[in-house]
């Protein structure tokens, strides 16, 4: 693709201020900058302390990627940010640094979904570095099952089209598998990020020892959650277990737990995405998200997938936790299959569906402004035009859909918040 575009994405739904350059499906920046050392000692994300946090490291980190990719601001065909779902401050800051980079630059602003951009993540390629091997990029084969595991997300994905077509199949109704690994690792005493702690911990450890609850595994609950997961429960069960045996006297066998809560969490998340697989008839499961690091996962779900007949893709682990390349190529996707950019009429939307691929679509643009025709598509005339309040009452409109899930999400965060003070957990 000589006449790829060159797109700068920015991700800041979380704690994580992600800048990536691509031109086309190729690789030339993956800059991170991660608050999580701020975060420690809360045991879990604190949103201000994220938003404020991406505040002072967008400037740097935007230009670290462009030295990295050797490309000027001014080089850019188009301009990419997360417009949701995740924290609503912290993506306001990475929005509004867009914002500002587009219009300033007379460039197109291409307002995407995080959920997605974990997808496009894996079909970029890689440039060779001394540490290892480069990668081609690897179109993906349609449809495809998408599990995304991280802190802040667990959710199944049916994804007939990148840029037209995902469906969510379920997702967690409470904590994310992520922040189950940090909770527990707390009840355990081990620091925040817990994920890899547990791994450490879990060394060693028998996962039959105890058998911990898998959530929403009943047959009863597979009629209406198939596809959701639920891992607080989980995370109780770890909590009480030591208090029975703290009470009764006995030692915690910590590598024994951490072993046996991995392998719930693991097998449930293995079960559920290959029943999608089975029931869909898609033989391909994609993961993405920063608990795919797991050993044990990604081990399990490569041996049940295969035993399935199963074909799992998996990106490299730089491109698995949240970074700004994945938004910068689900941009270029939208771009080559001829969408047209976003207005600035779009906001942080905390609960965006994942059937929104991309946000405020300029149905109404003239011909003539798409990407890579020559005519600069820049955002600001369009927001005049088709003005904030447009943008917003579709905002609005999606919304209205997804007010249960908001609940489930506002729940969840007050679990987190909770989480941090919890006696239970604390
Ligand atoms: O994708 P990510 O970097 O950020 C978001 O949460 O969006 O994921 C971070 C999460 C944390 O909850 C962390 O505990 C978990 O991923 N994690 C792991 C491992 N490494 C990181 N969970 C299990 N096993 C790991 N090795
Ligand atoms: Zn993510």
């Amino acid at each position: 693709m000589p006449d790829a575009p060159l797109v700068l994405g920015i991700e800041t739904s979380c704690d994580e201020t992600g800048i990536g350059i691509v031109r086309g499906r190729t690789l030339l920046s993956n800059t991170i900058a991660s608050s999580m050392d701020e975060h420690a000692r809360y045991g879990g994300v604190v949103p201000e302390v994220a938003a404020r946090a991406h505040l002072e490291e967008m400037q740097p980190a935007i230009e670290r990627a462009l030295a990295e990719a050797q490309v000027r601001l001014e080089d850019l065909d188009a301009v990419a940010v997360t417009s949701g779902p995740g924290l609503a401050g912290a993506l306001m800051v990475g929005i509004g640094a867009a914002k500002g980079l587009a219009v300033s630059l007379g460039k197109p602003l291409y307002a995407v979904n995080h959920l997605v951009g974990h997808i496009a993540a894996d079909i970029l390629s890689r440039p060779s570095s001394p540490s290892s091997p480069g990668a081609d990029s690897v179109p993906l084969e349609y449809p495809t099952i998408a599990l995304l595991v991280s802190g802040g997300h667990t959710s199944l994905l049916h994804v007939r089209d990148l840029t037209t077509d995902v469906e969510l199949l379920g997702e967690t109704v409470d904590d994310a598998a992520g922040e189950a690994f940090d909770k527990v690792a707390r009840i355990l005493g081990l620091p925040y990020p817990g994920g890899p702690e547990i791994d450490r911990a879990a060394v060693g450890g028998d996962p039959a020892a105890i058998r911990f609850p898998r959530g929403l595994s009943r047959a009863s609950d597979l009629e209406k959650h198939r596809y959701d997961f639920s891992f607080s429960g989980l995370k109780t069960a770890v909590a009480r277990w030591i208090e029975r045996e703290e009470a009764a006297g006995h030692a915690i066998p910590v590598a024994d737990v951490a072993a046996s809560f991995r392998e719930a969490v693991v097998d449930v998340l293995v079960t559920k995405a290959l029943a999608a697989c089975a029931d869909r008839g898609v033989p391909r499961l994609l993961l993405g998200g920063g608990v795919i690091a797991n050993r044990r996962l990604r081990e399990v779900a490569l041996a049940r997938a295969a035993e399935a007949g199963v074909t799992v893709r998996i990106p490299p682990l730089s491109l698995c936790t949240d970074n700004g390349a994945m938004i910068a190529g689900l941009a270029a996707e939208l771009i080559a299959s001829g969408r047209r950019p976003s207005t600035l009429g779009f906001g942080a939307d905390s609960t965006l569906p994942v059937t929104e691929i991309q946000v405020a679509e300029d149905s109404a643009a003239a011909q003539g402004t798409t990407v890579g025709d020559g005519t600069e598509a820049g955002p600001g005339a369009e927001a005049g035009r088709e003005g904030t309040e447009a943008g917003h009452a579709r905002t609005e409109a999606g919304r209205h859909g997804t007010e249960a899930d908001r609940a489930g999400t506002e729940a969840r965060r007050e679990g987190t918040e909770a989480g941090r003070h919890d006696p239970e957990v604390g």
